[in-house]
């Protein structure tokens, strides 16, 4: 038996990159997921097609993220799918061009702030019912050794500090490509 049988997971930014190749290792495992992505509807729809062509079950929400209210929609939408999830990978983000630190303005700091720390927070705290306890260490934030610029470096810094705080301390463990030292 697969050893995801049985769990169903989200996976935000899907629709390509890193978010695509963590839905289809997710859906091989045995899990059915939940292909989240704001605006590339194609992606997303090629995401789910290879889960299921594959022999999984996968199903694609969209919600852009980075605006009031993007963790209800979220969640609203994967209410329409499923009972719950075991499972979330916040992997969606803005990693960002090489902006020198003097260049970056307020507008990109807040947008990139709000879809790679804010919404992250809020997507866990809204879902909070939807996971069973049992699995909160499995939540996952995309963090990365890899910060273009100052500012992505900071939102990363924060999700990391953040989930060892709130989520559960286990959640520290998968929460970042390197330990937490
Ligand atoms: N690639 C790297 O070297 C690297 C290194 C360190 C960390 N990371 C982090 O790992 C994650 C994935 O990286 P990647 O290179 O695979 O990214 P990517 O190719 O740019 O894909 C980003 C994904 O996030 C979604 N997304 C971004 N902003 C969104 C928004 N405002 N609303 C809704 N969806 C949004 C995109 O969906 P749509 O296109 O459908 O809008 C897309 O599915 C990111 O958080 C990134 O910062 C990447």
């Amino acid at each position: 038996m697969s050893s995801l049988a049985g769990k169903t997971a989200l996976v935000t930014g899907a629709s390509r990159g890193i978010g695509r190749a963590i839905a289809l290792r997710l859906a091989r495992d045995g899990a059915v997921v939940a292909v989240h992505y704001g605006s590339s509807a194609d992606g997303a729809e090629r995401t789910v097609d290879q889960i299921v062509d594959a022999g999984g079950k996968a199903f694609a929400i969209r919600a852009k993220l980075g605006v009031p209210g993007d963790a209800e929609t979220v969640w609203a939408a994967v209410d329409e799918h499923v009972d719950g999830v075991d499972i979330v990978v916040n992997n969606a983000g803005i990693l960002g061009g090489p902006t020198p630190f003097a260049d970056v303005d307020e507008p990109t700091y807040d947008e990139i702030f709000s879809v790679n720390t804010r919404t992250p927070f809020f997507l866990i705290q809204r879902g909070l019912s939807r996971i069973p306890s049992r699995c909160r260490p499995c939540v996952k934030t995309a963090t990365g050794p890899a910060p273009t610029s100052a500012l992505t470096s900071a939102t990363r810094s924060a999700q990391t500090g953040r989930q060892q705080r709130t989520v559960s301390p286990a959640a520290a463990q998968c929460s970042s490509s390197r330990p937490p030292s």
